[in-house]
């Protein structure tokens, strides 16, 4: 019963897309578990690169059977059109499964998710817009449209009523927008009905017969763990639960069921949209690791926030996830520093703190305390163990898992699928 989580243990974009697709080619299912297609995942197979934002990456994979869980929310243009672009490329998705439970992204959640980015003002969370809160928002308040309703058209004409109810006054009235028609939204919704047919599944049925029949399971997270809803630094977080509890409820398995849980971590640290963040650099560092480390979204397109390696996040993102190992990624960019700083421990109002403070206050303040580790110059995007690292990166490396409270089981020193040193078997 190999059930194995994988996700961010940053702010996301540390890397899942590779670190997935290493294990779908041994993984029976690749289960999407939270988030919609707010996430961004660059997989590169061979010469050819691909951009997946809603699709599990396990896609890429012949054998392996993605799904989308119920925790996911679905937008059902961007889902067609992601598949239809996969499919000119010659990959076969026919695979495929999405749950019907799982949230459906309508136009309007779309255009609330803008219009209150726009309200926010100074204030705002730098959403990447695609109506993932509003979405979340409309499933906790039980007025929001569910893959399976687009299979009953009166229900679905209900719901979209009971929807737009409230928030076309909100729109008119508070954002003085347009208010946005019923007809508009369902006939919209039932033209996706049918493409969409052939891959609805009762997938929690199907994980847990898989799981039962001992078939490797892994579930991707999408986002990071401080982008998390609890967890995260809230408000500036994503709507969902990418952490490991996540994976759980978005996809109907026990915790008993899950055997491994695997953390991803930059050997640097990034952040799209706005929050506190310790290490964030604002000098030609900064901009050496965006440009080296190709630090641009792969959603939105905007730049990457940059700074060093956070290690009291690390620890954190071990303790809230259980994780049992680490994939370390992109440890190549950081070749050509003469020393390289790791905060260690943060300073909060002349205090020194070893623990991300539960205070949103106290983390605002945060001032990182560095430790200087000694650089390397020597390309390792040719290493294929840990000996063949220089002795100042295996240092790096050994001084990362020290800190940060769990082994570290595979180190990227490349974006190709092969450019990966494996130390501990994952399956
Ligand atoms: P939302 O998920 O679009 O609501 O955006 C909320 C916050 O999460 C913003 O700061 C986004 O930039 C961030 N975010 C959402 N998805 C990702 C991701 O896949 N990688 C990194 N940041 C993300």
């Amino acid at each position: 019963m190999p059930a194995l989580v994988l996700l961010g243990a940053q702010w996301g974009d540390e890397g899942k897309g590779k670190a997935t697709d290493l294990l779908g080619g041994s993984v029976d299912y690749v289960v999407r578990y939270q988030g919609g297609n707010n996430a961004g995942h660059t997989v590169v197979v061979g010469d050819q690169k691909y951009a997946l934002h809603l699709l599990p990456s396990g896609i890429l994979s012949p054998g392996c059977t993605p799904v989308i869980g119920n925790g996911v929310v679905v937008d059902p243009s961007v889902l067609l059109s992601e598949l239809s672009g996969l499919n000119e490329r010659g990959v076969d998705t026919s695979k495929l499964l999405i749950s019907g439970n799982a949230h459906i992204i309508t136009p309007y959640n779309v255009t609330v998710d803008k219009v209150t980015e726009r309200f926010l003002g100074k204030r705002k969370i730098g959403t990447t817009g695609r109506g993932i809160g509003p979405t979340y928002a409309d499933k906790i308040n039980r007025v929001g449209i569910r893959v399976q309703d687009l299979y009953d058209e009166s229900i679905l004409q209900q719901k979209v009523e009971a929807a737009l109810d409230v928030k076309n006054q909100i729109l008119t009235k508070l954002y003085n927008r347009r208010a946005i028609a019923v007809e508009q939204v369902v006939e919209e919704l039932l033209g996706y009905a049918e493409q969409i047919k052939p891959y609805v599944a009762d997938t929690v049925l199907i994980l847990n017969q898989a799981l039962e029949d001992n078939k490797v399971v892994l579930f991707e997270g999408g986002q990071g763990t401080l982008l998390d809803i609890d967890h995260g630094t809230y408000p500036f977080v994503t709507s969902s639960n990418p952490t490991a509890g996540g994976a759980c409820t978005g996809a109907g398995v026990g915790p008993t069921k899950i055997s491994r849980v695997i953390g991803i971590l930059k050997a640097y640290t990034t952040r799209v949209g706005a929050g506190p963040f310790p290490t964030e650099l604002f000098d030609e560092d900064g901009e050496a690791l965006r440009r080296i480390g190709g630090e641009r979204g792969v959603t939105t397109g905007r730049d990457r926030r940059c700074g060093w390696f956070d290690a009291v996040i690390a620890r954190y993102a071990t303790r809230v996830n259980g994780l049992t190992d680490f994939f370390l990624t992109k440890l190549d960019v950081l070749t050509g520093w003469e020393q390289i700083p790791v905060c260690v421990a943060y300073e909060i109002d002349g205090q020194r703190v070893d623990e991300l403070p539960y205070s949103q206050s106290d983390f605002h303040h945060a001032k990182p305390v560095y430790e200087m580790l000694p650089g390397w110059s020597e390309d390792i995007s040719k290493a294929k163990t840990f000996a063949d690292l220089p002795k100042n990166a295996q240092s790096y490396v050994k001084a990362l898992e020290e800190m940060s409270g769990a082994p570290i089981s595979a180190i990227g020193v490349g974006p190709g699928r092969d450019e990966t040193i494996e130390i501990n078997s994952f399956i």
